[in-house]
This record gives structure tokens, sequence and C-alpha cells, in this order.
């Protein structure tokens, strides 16, 4: 029997023949950083063409594998999202995002009829009017499935520039009982511009006080505080970060039940803290943060813990997991479609100009999520009652 190092270097190089055989043989693939256990860049991956379902199944396994998986060179300008949402199918069942409804709070307080943003207030519009004839956003970007990261709406060359911090160290809607299994990003445009003083796009600006609790350790601090300057997404590694803790820390967190809501006064549910991927059995640490986003997502609870002793708890581990050694800050380029498991990461948005008045500023890039079981066949074939319980707003890709 093999150690398991020499298990998971055999699983990456057919991981490696499987891609070759699958898709082309020029395809390969690089390690996203070499310092990171976590993270692959596929080159050689048109996503314009659907796949079949071997290729899903690969791509599944990949990012089982490497937590983090990016395609370069996706055929810009000829991208649209409809491919994008077609591969997120695969991953999971699309999760709209409400910010894309007029009314999505009086629909779920008194059930009203469910109506999308008119089309002069949808986010594509509003980017779409900061450098007109310069940059306008790709086919598909309607969808109720994308969701736009971006700086340009109330942008243009008349405006004046802001700045904005980054968030909390988060994962992307743990607070659901069926959470969030997959995002991705499709990117249209980087920013370019240097900030003169030290080379990076923006300076380190930072969150007011009491961002974080006030009782937090100076150390994490630290460590939440360091961000990438450049427009990254800041990621950590939860997969590695449980892999190296001692064996009796292992057994103690696998024993370890949270208390995910939304708000305060939700009883909310218990989920392991630690989560075991069905397919390959890795385990990881899923959203070891007790407040993951400040005031809109309540504070977890750690079962049996008081609040503070479940701070304190979870602080450890959120200090653990942020180390040099687990952490990536992705680069976007434009034309990446990039892939991450919420499941085996922490990520956090990163300092940014959130007004512009170049368009060398930019940073134009679509999110879809999606939650569930992958599915290697598409259509997908969620049951009507899985749906209504699981996607709000409710949704399903036309595909
Ligand atoms: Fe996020």
């Amino acid at each position: 029997m093999g150690t398991s190092s020499s298990i998971l270097k055999n699983q990456k190089e057919t991981l490696e023949a499987r891609l070759k055989e699958l898709f082309d043989e020029k395809a390969y693939s690089t390690a996203l950083d070499k310092d990171q256990r976590m993270g692959r860049r596929i080159h050689g991956v048109d996503l314009k063409k659907p796949l079949n379902p071997e290729q899903a199944i690969l791509m599944i396994d990949l990012l089982d594998h490497y937590s983090i998986i990016s395609f370069p060179e996706q055929g810009q300008p000829t991208f649209e999202l409809g491919f994008l949402e077609r591969l997120a199918n695969h991953f999971g069942a699309p999760l709209p995002h409400p910010k894309n409804y007029a009314n999505y709070v009086e629909f779920k307080k008194s059930g009203e009829e469910l109506k999308l943003l008119p089309k002069d207030k949808q986010t594509r519009s509003l980017c779409d009017k900061a450098f007109p004839g310069n940059i306008k956003c790709i086919d598909g970007a309607e969808s109720p499935a994308v969701y736009v990261v971006t700086n340009l709406p109330g942008s243009g060359k008349n405006e004046e520039e802001q700045l904005a911090s980054g968030l909390h160290w988060h994962t992307d809607i743990e607070f659901e009982p069926v959470p969030l299994s997959t995002s991705m990003f499709y990117v249209q445009c980087v920013p370019i511009s240097r900030e003169h003083q030290n080379g990076t796009w923006v300076p380190d600006v930072r969150p007011a006080d009491g961002f974080y609790h006030p009782d937090s350790n100076k150390d994490l601090n630290s460590r939440r505080f360091d961000l990438p300057l450049n427009g990254e997404t800041a990621y950590a590694d939860t997969a590695s970060a449980f892999e190296d803790l001692p064996k009796e820390k292992q057994k103690e967190l696998e024993k370890t039940q949270v208390r995910r809501r939304l708000r305060v006064s939700d009883a909310g549910w218990l989920t392991p803290l630690v989560y075991r991927n069905p397919r390959t059995g890795r385990q990881s640490l899923h959203s070891p943060v007790w407040a993951s986003r400040g005031k809109n997502v309540a504070p977890v609870q750690i079962d049996g813990f008081s609040e503070t002793q479940t701070r304190e708890y979870l602080d450890e581990l959120e200090a653990h997991v942020l180390q040099q050694k687990y952490r990536y800050d992705h680069l976007h380029q434009p034309g990446d479609v990039t892939i991450w498991s919420n499941f085996a990461t922490l990520h956090n948005a990163p300092p940014v100009k959130s007004k512009i008045c170049s368009p060398e500023d930019a940073r134009l890039m679509y999110r879809i999520s999606c939650k569930g079981e992958p599915s290697y066949h598409l259509p997908r074939k969620d049951t009507d009652e899985w749906l209504a319980a699981n996607i709000s707003p409710p949704y399903q890709s036309n595909i």
C-alpha cells in the first residue's frame, strides 16, 4: 500500500493523463502557486464547447483535488455567460443573486410575485454607462444567475475616484442548510493602472475600527488584514490546514457541530465544522470563522459553547488557516474562468477602487454560484421539492 502522499501523486498523474485524453493532446496543467498545495491552472480547454459526461467528471475531480481551478484565455471577446452558466450546472444548481430582482424582500415577506430589475436598473446597464464605447458587458450578463462584481456602476470620466477596504474572510452562503458548493468567475476587465508610491493598484486601505471583534488577537488581525492590493481574490486552503493539524485536534474538530443562521433571531441548525468530500473522502474546515460578514450574517455558535467560547475557539482556527503557507492570492486576467470549492477554501475580496474615473481601473467579473450535487449530464435532474427548499430566489437555468 502506498503512503498518502504517493497515492495523491498517482491521482494527480492520472488527472493529467485524463486531461490530455479527454480534451486535447496539448492540454496540460500547472500549479497556480508552486508553494501551495491548492490551485491548478488548466491550459488547452475550451469552455465555449459543451462538456461530455467524461469531461464533466474530470472537471469535478480536478476541483475536488485542487480546490481552485483556473482556465485561461477563454476566447475574449467571443465568450458568453451562457457558457459559464452551462458549466456551473455541472457543479450544482445555480443560485441566483437577490440583487438581480426588483422586489426580493417583498417576495420573501408577503409572497409578492417576483420581478427582475427593469433593464435600465440592471448592473449590466449601469456598467455600460460608465465608459460608453469603451467597456460593454458581454452577452448573458442579464441572467439572474449572474452576479456582476465590478466598480463600474456610478463611475465615469467626470466622477471622483473612491477606495474601499477588503471584507471579512468568509465562505459564500455558508449559512443555508444546503450551503454553496462552488463559485466561479469569468473575468472581462482587470485594473491595469498603478498607484504611484508603492507600485500597487490601491494603497493598503483598512476598514474602520470595529470591523472585527475588539477582543480579536493582534496576530489574527494582522493575518486578516494582509490582503492583496492589485485586485486579486485572496484564498486560504482549509483542506491542507485541516490535514496539518495533530490527529487529536482533528478528532476533536470532527465531533464539533456549528449552529449556523442568517439572523441572530433565527433558530438555525447544526452542521459539522469538518466537511468530508463525498467523492474523495478528503476533509476540510467548512467556514471556520466566527463572524464572516459583520452585521450582515449572524455569528455562528458551537454547540454547547457560549458566544465568547465560540469566538475564541474559532479565532484560533481562523488564525491557523490564515497562515501564509495556506494563503494564495489569485491575480485575475481577462478571459480567465476561475472556479473554487466553498467547502475547502475561505476567501476575501481585496481593497479596491470602488469608483473610478479611468477605464484602466475597471474591474469587471461575473460570478455564478451553485449548490447541490454535481451532474455529469445536462440538464440537471433536481426535483421540484429540492429546488423549492434550496434555491431562492426560485430559478432554473434554461439549458
Ligand atoms: Fe464571497
